[in-house]
């Protein structure tokens, strides 16, 4: 991939977006969200590409980070995996580009186990507890940090 591209990934149990709990994740599905952040990356970045992965799986993020490794930067949404994954933080860490985590929901006002997040010090900026928005902001701050590089 070119150096303008952009990685939205999502991990576990992200796909099912819509139909889990809408007052900790909001009503909208995964791809409505997507499809917001295509619209707003086509206005912003009208030059670039983003691409959109998600896995419920360890591995196959790892896999994609590592495969994709010279995109930009990325907006990651690790679900659980935030918690306890050092071989996700890992990746993340390996990665060269400008780095986003998101939390739909404000991972520091729930069960104490969530306020744990192991992939946080792997990235540069976390956005989180504003639904949607938390990925609106993540890549309006990433094409913000990239103009600002150039
Ligand atoms: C989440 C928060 C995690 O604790 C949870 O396991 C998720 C979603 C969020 O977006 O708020 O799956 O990452």
């Amino acid at each position: 991939m070119t150096t303008s591209t952009i990685l939205v990934i999502n991990g576990p149990n992200l796909n099912l977006l819509g139909a889990r709990d809408p007052n900790q994740y909001g009503a909208k599905t995964l791809d409505e969200i997507n499809q917001i952040l295509q619209n707003e990356f086509n206005t912003l970045s009208p030059s670039g590409k983003i691409y959109f992965f998600q896995s419920n799986h360890e591995g196959a993020i790892i896999d994609f980070i590592q495969q994709e490794r010279t995109a930009s930067g990325l907006i990651i949404n690790p679900g659980a995996l935030t918690h306890y994954s050092y071989a996700l933080a890992d990746a993340l860490r390996d990665f060269p580009g400008k780095k986003a985590e998101v939390h739909l929901s404000n991972i520091l006002e729930r069960e104490t186990w969530r306020a744990v997040f192991v992939t946080r010090d792997a990235c540069d900026q976390v956005f989180m507890g504003k639904r949607e928005d938390s990925y609106r902001e993540a890549l309006a701050w990433i094409l913000g940090q990239l103009k600002a590089s150039i």
